[in-house]
């Protein structure tokens, strides 16, 4: 049985991977919890069982068999280059780029994991969902041109944005606030504030662009992003429109999403998927999927997927399974 460790266990991602390993059927002999220790926190039920969360120490995490990383690219760059027993896997964006650490949506390029890489990485969220999508039309059509319009919920953004959110729209409904700037989250819609890279994406659309093409080891696929932040709580929709090598049909389109792991999709006369539909769903959720009537290998689609879940916890969480079930660590 392995010794597991979560450092970031008390975010909004650790507590959705707390649940899915309390409920899984994985073993574990201990497992470590960390967080920043800025406030005092209660021991966490898991298993049946009561478990302390500490600081992060070096040390502590050498004793793991499986490090998950939780808790911002800072730390990751921090600790991971120190550790040389666990295998590590890494939610933040810290090693993504870097060559020896595949990135990986377990569906998809799972195999690479065939190498027992030591350090593993999780995708940006927005490029999971997205790519669990494209993915299987992408494999018997073959992408030419991705343009994707992002709505990106306030917990993608971490338990802060989420709480900005929260109390802005609380203060509102209570009329304690006069009026909301153009720098309000709550009733407001404004592109993903993430730094600004080459005076044309932000980072969060460099990122999309960068880790799909990674993923699909494709370095030159036409991808264009807007990345928009939406007042609501939990959730990411993506508007795609996108250009195939091949012509298709909208039945050979749904064909293959219908075969394809992960995939739901929300057809006539259930046409309006909203965000809610995806909250806690596990599922990626497609609709209004139609061919451009002049131009058969344009597709648009719109997409939903539970950020905290296919977008990090349970992609995490499925790739532990992955080297469980191929043996690659033994448990
Ligand atoms: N949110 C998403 O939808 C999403 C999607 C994909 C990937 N990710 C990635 O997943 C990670 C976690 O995101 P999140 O949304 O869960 O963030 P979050 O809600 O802000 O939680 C951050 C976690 O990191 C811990 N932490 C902060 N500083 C620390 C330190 N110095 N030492 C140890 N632990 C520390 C926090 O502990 P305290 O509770 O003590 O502050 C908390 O447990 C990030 O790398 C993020 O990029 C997030």
């Amino acid at each position: 049985m392995a010794t597991i460790g979560i450092v970031g266990a008390t975010g909004l991602v650790g507590e959705e991977l707390l649940k899915i390993i309390n409920y899984s059927q994985i073993p574990f002999e201990k497992i470590f919890l960390f967080n920043s220790q800025k406030k005092l926190c209660d021991p966490i039920l898991l298993k049946g069982k009561w478990h302390p969360i500490t600081a992060v120490s070096l040390e502590t995490l050498e004793l793991c068999d499986v490090v998950f990383f939780l808790a911002g690219s800072e730390i990751s760059k921090d600790y991971i280059p120190h550790l040389q027993r666990p295998t590590v896997i890494d939610l933040s964006s810290a090693f993504r780029t870097h060559k020896a650490v595949p990135l990986i949506i377990p569906e998809i390029n799972g195999h690479l994991l065939e190498t027992r890489p030591r350090v593993i990485a999780s995708p940006n969220c927005t490029t999971s969902i997205m790519l669990m999508a494209l993915y299987p039309l992408h494999k018997r059509y073959k992408l030419k041109r991705i343009c994707a319009s992002t709505y990106q919920a306030a917990s993608g953004g971490g338990r802060k944005l989420l709480g900005s959110l929260l109390e802005e729209t609380k203060r509102y409904a209570l009329k304690r606030s006069a009026s909301l700037s153009s720098l309000s989250y709550a009733f407001n819609l404004y592109p993903h504030p993430a730094s600004i890279e080459n005076c044309q994406d932000n980072l969060e659309e460099t990122k999309m662009i960068f880790e799909t093409r990674k993923i699909l080891e494709d370095p030159t696929l036409s991808i264009s992003c807007q990345c928009i932040r939406v007042p609501t709580l939990r959730v990411h929709g993506i508007s795609l429109h996108v250009d195939f090598e091949d012509p298709l049909t909208e039945e050979e389109a749904f064909k293959e999403l219908r075969a394809f792991p992960g995939i739901e999709i929300y057809a006539q006369p259930k046409m309006q998927l909203s965000s809610h539909e995806a909250i806690e769903n596990q599922k990626i959720l497609c609709s209004r999927i139609r061919i451009d009537p002049v131009d058969p290998t344009r597709l648009s689609l719109w997409v939903v997927g539970d950020q905290l879940l296919k977008g990090a916890a349970l992609n995490a969480f499925q790739i532990l399974e992955y080297l469980i079930g191929s043996s690659l660590i033994l448990i």
